[in-house]
């Protein structure tokens, strides 16, 4: 049996990950092998549920509260649906997971890292993605974007926080798209580019794995 592939994709709101995640599948269903793309918040009903109240702009949060609503929506989607899928044998791709906390929770609101960092790997039970893509786009662009999605804003409850708080986040993921075993993607070129160097870097993961069976 095939072994089962964890990939991630994060960075902020319309750096382009569903549309590199849409992709990716394609390319990896091309290669025969079977594609499940999910999201956090979300990726099972209870996760659902959980995303529904977090972005509900009637919702009120306070920080640590929102912050284990995400812990808890993502320990049932590690338990639910990533950890079967890999035991399966099965790609997962993820748009977004533990490294969106640490940047909008930590960052954002101001948590201690540490509490964050600590929660995320409870709910992950240690879990790490073989691939973790961080969408580096640049403010510029990012700018460009936001104004074309002017209708689009505002929508939810966390894309209604003021410009701040965006750029405390959009700061963070350049921080941390530098840590250790994070893959860095300058996300401000077009999206066939981007998706090459995605489907390398996958390409170089599943040469890997081959050898070691
Ligand atoms: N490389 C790119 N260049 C230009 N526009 C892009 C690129 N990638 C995505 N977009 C556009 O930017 C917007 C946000 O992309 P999306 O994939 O939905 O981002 P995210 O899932 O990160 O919020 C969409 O309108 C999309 O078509
Ligand atoms: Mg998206």
């Amino acid at each position: 049996m095939k072994k089962g592939l964890f990939i991630v994709l994060e960075g902020p709101d319309r750096s382009g990950k569903s549309t590199q995640a849409a992709l990716l599948k394609t390319w990896l269903e091309g290669l025969g092998r079977e594609v499940l793309v999910t999201r956090e918040p979300g990726g099972t009903y209870l996760s659902e549920k959980i995303r529904r109240i977090l972005l509900d702009p009637k919702s009120r949060i306070e920080p640590m509260t929102e912050l284990f609503l995400y812990e808890t929506s993502r320990i049932k989607h590690t338990l639910e649906k990533i950890i079967p899928a890999l035991k399966a044998g099965k790609v997962l791709i993820s748009d977004r997971y533990t490294l969106s906390t640490t940047a909008y929770q930590g960052y954002g609101r101001g948590l201690p890292l540490k509490t964050v960092e600590t929660l995320n790997s409870i709910a992950t039970l240690g879990l790490k993605p073989h691939l973790t893509v961080v969408m580096d786009i640049p403010d510029s662009v990012f700018a460009r974007r936001e104004r074309e999605d002017e209708k689009l804003r505002g929508a939810d409850r966390i894309e209604r926080e003021p410009g701040s708080f965006r750029r405390r986040v959009n700061r963070a993921y350049k921080l941390l798209a530098r840590r250790p075993g994070m893959t860095r993607i300058d996300a401000g070129r077009p999206v066939e580019e981007i998706q090459a160097e995605i489907r390398a870097r996958v390409a170089r993961i599943l040469k890997r794995q081959k050898g070691e069976r």
